[in-house]
C-alpha cells in the first residue's frame, strides 16, 4: 500500500557535520512525495556525510543536488523534467564560476524512467532507484570520473537497510519520527506503479528496527510511525528466527522506555491480521487512528482494481477493529473514475463512506500510470465526470472530518507536545488522532504527553487548555 500526503511539495533534508578530515561539500536534497521519500532523503544525506557533505539551503549553494521524486500520480515525469530544467540553469551558472555540481535523480521516477532521464537530460550525473541508496557514495565517486551518467536502477540482491547507517540525522531532537520497516508491494492493484518502482515486498529484520527505534528515542523521539508501502504485510526475521508480523513487532517496540506512541502506515485491508487487530486492544502506545485505504465502495470496481476484497469485507474489518478499540478513528484513500466506474459504482463508494464515517481521507481522480493494467483497460471515465465525482466525495469527507473535529470540543485528550506554537507562550502538539492542537504552556513541555481539554475547533487545528498546568510544569522540570 502506498502512502498518502503525496502533495508533491518540496521539503529539504540535510546531512550531519562531516568527518574532520574531509573537504567540506554542500548537499541539497529536494524531496517530493510520501513520508518514505522523506525518510529516504535523510538516509541519503546520512550515507554522504562521511564524504564531507553538509547541508545547503538551496541548490545554488550545493556541490551536489538530489531530486528525490515521486511517481504515484499524474504528470510526475513532466514535473521532474521541469525541475531538472531549473537545476540545469543553476548547474551551468555554477560551472561558469568554476564550481562543479553533481546532479542526482532518485526515487520512483528515476526507477521507472531512468533511460528517459538520461536521454532527455544528459546533464544529470546520477540516476538511482529507491533500492540502491546505500551505493550512493560509490556512485558519487564514479560520477567524478565518468564522462556519462551513472545509473543504478536494479533491484540489488543485497538489502539496502543492511548497508545504510542509522536514523536520519535531520530527525535529531524531533519528537516524532518515521521508521521504515518494509518496502515494496506484491499486491499489484490495477492502477498503481508501486510494485514496479519499489519492487517486491521486503521486510527488515526485527533487530535492526528495534535498534533504530532505540536510537530515535535516545535522540528525543517520543512517537514513531512505522512506514511501509504495505506496512501491515510486514513479516521480518525475528531475533531468534521465525517471521514476526507487525503486531508482534509493535508489542516489542512498545516496551522501549520513552517510546510513548506508535503508529503505522500504510495498510492494506487484506493484511489486517488477528494479532495486529488484537494489538489495537492491548497496546496502549498504539494510537487509535488508522489509515486504511479502501479506494472504492463498489465490489465491481474493487475487483477491477484487483484489491481482492469486497466493500462488506471492509465494513466487517472496521467493525472488528472498533470492537478491539472503540475509540478508533479511520482515514482512507479513495480513487474516483477508475476505468469502468459507473454512476452506481460511485454511489456505492459514497454509501461506504456514509456507513464507516471517516476522520479524514485522501481522494484522487484516477490517472493512468504507464505500464499498469488499468491504463490499458477500456471504459475510461471522462475527466469532467471525474471532477464531479471527486467534488461530491470530497464534500462528504470534509463534512465527516468537520464533524469529527467538532466532536472533540469539550473532550479531554492526551496531547504529545511537539514544539512551540505560533504565538509566544504557546505550544503545539498532536492528539492521538493526529489532529494539530495548540495551547498556552511552557516550552519545556516539548516531548511530554499532557492532558488537555479541547476548547475550540478552528479550520486546521484545535485549541486547548492544559488540564493541570502546575503539575505538567512540575513534571517537565523534574
Ligand atoms: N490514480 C489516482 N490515484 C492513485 N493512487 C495511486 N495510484 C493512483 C492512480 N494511478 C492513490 C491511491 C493510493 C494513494 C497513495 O494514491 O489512492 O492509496
Ligand atoms: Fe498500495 Fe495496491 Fe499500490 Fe500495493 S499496489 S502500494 S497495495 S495501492
Amino acid at each position: 500500500m502506498s502512502l498518502p500526503h503525496l502533495s508533491l511539495r518540496p521539503t529539504s533534508a540535510t546531512s550531519p557535520p562531516p568527518a574532520e578530515s574531509r573537504p567540506l561539500r554542500r548537499l541539497h536534497v529536494i524531496t517530493w512525495g510520501c513520508q518514505m521519500n522523506v525518510y529516504d532523503s535523510g538516509r541519503m544525506a546520512d550515507v554522504l556525510a562521511p564524504l564531507g557533505y553538509r547541508p545547503a539551503d538551496s541548490a545554488a549553494d550545493a556541490d551536489m543536488v538530489i531530486l528525490n521524486t515521486c511517481h504515484i500520480r499524474e504528470r510526475a515525469t513532466e514535473k521532474v523534467f521541469s525541475e531538472l530544467g531549473r537545476l540545469r540553469v543553476i548547474k551551468e551558472q555554477r560551472a561558469a564560476e568554476g564550481r562543479e555540481t553533481i546532479l542526482a535523480v532518485a526515487g520512483c521516477v528515476a526507477q521507472a524512467e531512468g533511460a528517459e532521464i538520461t536521454a532527455r537530460a544528459p546533464f544529470v550525473d546520477i540516476v538511482l532507484g529507491p533500492q540502491t541508496y546505500h551505493r550512493l557514495p560509490e556512485m558519487v565517486a564514479r560520477a567524478h570520473r565518468a564522462a556519462g551518467p551513472v545509473i543504478e536502477t536494479d533491484f540489488p540482491v543485497e538489502q539496502k537497510f543492511d548497508f545504510l547507517p542509522g536514523a536520519p540525522a535531520e530527525q535529531d531532537q524531533a519528537v516524532t519520527a518515521f521508521l521504515t520497516v518494509q518496502e515494496g508491494c506484491d499486491k499489484f492493484c490495477s492502477f498503481c506503479v508501486v510494485p514496479y518502482t519499489r519492487g517486491a515486498e521486503a521486510s527488515r529484520p526485527v533487530a535492526g528496527i528495534v535498534e533504530e527505534a532505540q536510537r530515535l528515542v535516545a535522540r528525543g523521539a517520543r512517537e514513531v510511525t512505522l512506514l511501509g508501502q504495505n506496512v501491515n504485510a510486514y513479516h521480518g526475521a525475528g531475533p531468534n528466527g521465525g517471521d514476526w508480523g507487525l503486531g508482534r513487532l509493535i508489542r516489542t517496540l512498545a516496551e522501549i522506555p520513552g517510546l510513548l506512541r506508535i503508529r503505522y502506515m500504510t495498510s492494506h485491508p487484506r493484511d489486517m491480521h488477528d494479532d495486529l487487530i488484537a494489538a489495537h486492544a492491548e497496546v496502549p502506545a498504539l494510537m487509535p487512528f488508522l489509515h486504511l485505504p479502501v479506494q472504492s465502495g463498489s465490489d465491481r470496481v474493487l475487483a477491477a482494481m484487483n484489491r481482492r476484497h469486497t466493500a462488506d469485507d471492509y465494513r466487517r474489518l472496521v467493525d472488528r477493529l472498533r470492537q478491539a478499540r472503540p475509540d478508533l478513528a479511520l482515514s482512507s484513500d479513495f480513487i474516483v473514475g477508475h476505468p469502468g466506474e459507473t454512476a452506481a459504482d460511485f454511489e456505492a463508494t459514497m454509501a461506504l463512506i456514509r456507513d464507516i464515517g471517516f476522520a479524514q481521507a485522501f481522494s484522487f481522480k484516477y490517472s493512468p500510470r504507464p505500464g499498469t493494467p488499468a491504463a490499458a483497460a477500456t471504459g475510461h471515465v471522462p475527466e469532467t465526470e471525474k471532477d464531479r465525482r471527486l467534488a461530491e466525495l470530497q464534500a462528504l469527507i470534509r463534512a465527516q472530518q468537520d464533524h469529527f473535529n467538532m466532536r472533540s470540543v469539550g473532550l479531554d485528550l492526551d496531547v504529545l507536545v511537539t514544539g512551540p506554537g505560533r504565538r509566544p507562550g504557546q505550544i503545539a502538539g498532536r492528539s492521538p488522532y493526529l489532529q494539530a492542537v495548540h495551547m498556552d504552556g511552557p516550552a519545556n513541555l516539548v516531548g511530554q504527553i499532557v492532558p488537555v481539554t479541547i476548547r475550540q475547533c478552528l479550520t486546521n487545528s484545535l485549541s486547548a487548555t492544559l488540564n493541570n498546568p502546575a503539575y505538567a510544569q512540575e513534571r517537565a522540570s523534574a
